[in-house]
């Protein structure tokens, strides 16, 4: 494969960050009284305003080449036409098959999924509306008030940002839980309010292997039995979701409450799947539906739209520009909405596990760097935390602010100052403020020369700080099934762009294993010492200390 750093639209690319560098936006606005509509589209209900990016015309046409390049128009088919473009572990990658509100097949070496997809989305609509309308009960007849999920990575984080991004839509009668961590504290601490009676647990992981995973779902199985006095309570307590029916039986699952999905839907980008089952219990299965729908709605527009109008290629481009041409090397997702809190972790996941790879599809060491660092929190929390070290720090960092027109919780003029703020930051960080607007406004406050002088530097802001917008008209289950599959996407397109596998997870495995290693040296009779010094002298200060305090 050649590398796509060594290609003329790449260099070209370079070639650009040096002319376009040093320009500030607040002259491209001057410029250009069409900014805004040139540089802004809407698709699925929302809208993305990338016109507050160092970018002209020409700079998005050289991205455009560079996506033409890197061969994303016959990629995009491939992942929808269900290639095995997953080289690494030989599976296809098709999530949006999960979501496919079509009638058209979608083939897997030549036979249609969605006969299988249809058939557990009726099983989850089944056992969702039964535990949902009191049917379902648990072992000593009592309705079941809590559900506990208990998965980790993409079996945690995917239907926890949705759970709480849509608890507008929640049943105030049937509480969501979700613990992932091994440490004990978040099962212990979540159980502790709960009726052993009253509780459903949903054991969600994919390979159903999941060190962190299996140990809560012990806890948890103990918990229950101890509390309900017979190992047939499980049956009425305890689902499965995964792909693995051998393991879930070997646990104690009854395969009948087991909730499949296959291999060919990657963990973290699972939520569509049957991992989906507590959104589907906390919001109903018509609103999960909606979000099918959504992120269908956006599968179609990334699949059928011209790359230069084609939102996901859009933002994923633009993602590129920064990092590998202008040395960005941090993302913030700042959603101005509480519901989506978790918004940011969710796609720090999505993002990272995709894309932190060094090694390009088939295998040579990529010569460019790849995935950028993705955090964030909620605005206007976050305004009060780091947005310092964004508007006046001396890194570059490029930011997604994400909001909606409408507010679930219209209470007094709350969400008009929500979005003041959101409106302010972005127009802040593109215009920052200049030696002459600061100067002005210290002599209007009465300073005097000296302390002007001295507080001066302190009060400019460069500006020229890159943001996208984008508006939602509500944050509907329709919507947000958009919102994500937006992100997904915008994935893939860097992935293609780095010419990496996004769909493998290798280093996540290395420390799998050493853990299970170590495990086995941490018991009181167990050597140590087959490890560096710095491992050799935690180990043992740990243990002597275990010892000692036991
Ligand atoms: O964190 C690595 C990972 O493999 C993720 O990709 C996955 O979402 C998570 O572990 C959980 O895996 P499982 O669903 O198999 O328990």
């Amino acid at each position: 494969m050649n590398s796509i750093d060594k290609s003329s639209e790449w260099l070209a690319l370079k070639r650009h960050w040096s002319e376009i560098e040093y320009r500030h936006m607040r002259e491209l606005f001057a410029e250009d009284s069409a900014r805004f509509d040139r540089m802004s589209l809407q698709a699925c209900g929302i809208l993305l305003d990338y016109s507050k990016n160092r970018a002209t015309s020409e700079t998005m046409g050289l991205l455009m080449d560079l996506a033409e390049r890197a061969d994303l128009a016959a990629w995009i088919r491939r992942m929808f036409s269900g290639e095995r473009i997953n080289n690494t572990e030989g599976r296809a990658v098709l999530h949006v098959a999960l979501r496919s509100c079509s009638d058209e097949p979608v083939l897997l070496d030549g036979e249609d999924v969605m006969p299988q997809v249809r058939a557990v989305l009726a099983q989850m609509k089944d056992f969702s509306n039964a535990v949902r309308d009191g049917d379902w009960l648990g072992y000593t007849g009592y309705r079941i008030t809590d559900v506990v999920n208990i998965g980790i990575g993409g079996s945690n984080l995917g239907p926890l940002m949705v759970a709480e991004a849509l608890r507008h839509y929640q049943d105030p009668g049937l509480n969501v839980h979700f613990v992932s961590n091994v440490d004990a504290t978040h099962l212990v601490e979540t159980l502790k309010s709960l009726n052993p009676e009253t509780t459903l647990f949903i054991v969600a992981s994919k390979t159903f292997t999941t060190q962190e995973t299996l140990a809560n779902a012990k806890a948890a199985r103990r918990w229950c039995i101890e509390a309900l006095k017979d190992e047939s309570a499980v049956a009425r307590h305890f689902v499965a979701v995964s792909t693995n029916a051998a393991e879930v039986a070997a646990f104690g699952i009854d395969t009948g409450n087991m909730f499949g999905f296959w291999d060919w839907v990657g963990g973290r980008y699972s939520l569509w799947s049957a991992i989906g089952l507590p959104i589907a219990l906390a919001i109903g299965m018509p609103n999960f539906m909606q979000l099918l729908q959504g992120a269908y709605d956006m599968d179609c527009h990334f699949r059928d739209s011209k790359l230069s109008e084609n939102m996901p290629v859009i933002m994923g481009l633009l993602g590129v520009w920064y990092h590998n041409f202008g040395g960005v090397r941090t993302h913030a997702i700042l959603p101005y909405d509480q519901y989506l809190r978790h918004l940011p972790a969710y796609l720090q996941q999505a993002d990272m596990e995709s894309n932190g790879k060094r090694v390009s599809r088939d295998g040579q060491q990529l010569s460019y760097t790849t995935g950028p660092v993705v955090w964030g929190a909620a605005g206007t929390d976050g305004q009060h935390a780091f947005y310092q070290l964004i508007h006046q720090g001396t890194q570059l960092v490029t930011s997604d602010f994400i909001a909606s027109v409408h507010s679930h919780n219209e209470l007094g003029d709350q969400h008009l100052k929500l979005m003041a703020n959101f409106f302010a930051q972005t127009e802040a960080l593109m215009k920052g403020r200049t030696e002459d607007e600061a100067m002005a406004e210290l002599v209007n406050a009465g300073l005097a020369e000296e302390a002007l002088a001295a507080l001066l530097p302190h009060k400019v802001f460069p500006g020229n700080r890159p943001t996208n917008s984008l508006l939602l008209d509500r944050l509907t289950p329709q919507r947000l099934g958009s919102l994500i599959a937006l992100y997904e996407h915008k994935i893939f397109v860097q992935g293609i762009v780095w010419q990496i596998n996004s769909f493998d997870q290798w280093g996540v495995e290395l420390g799998k294993q050493l853990a299970g290693v170590v495990l086995g040296e941490l018991s009181e009779e167990a050597d140590v010492g087959r490890h560096d010094a710095s491992t050799n002298g935690l180990l043992a200060y740990f243990k002597q200390n275990r010892l000692r305090h036991s």
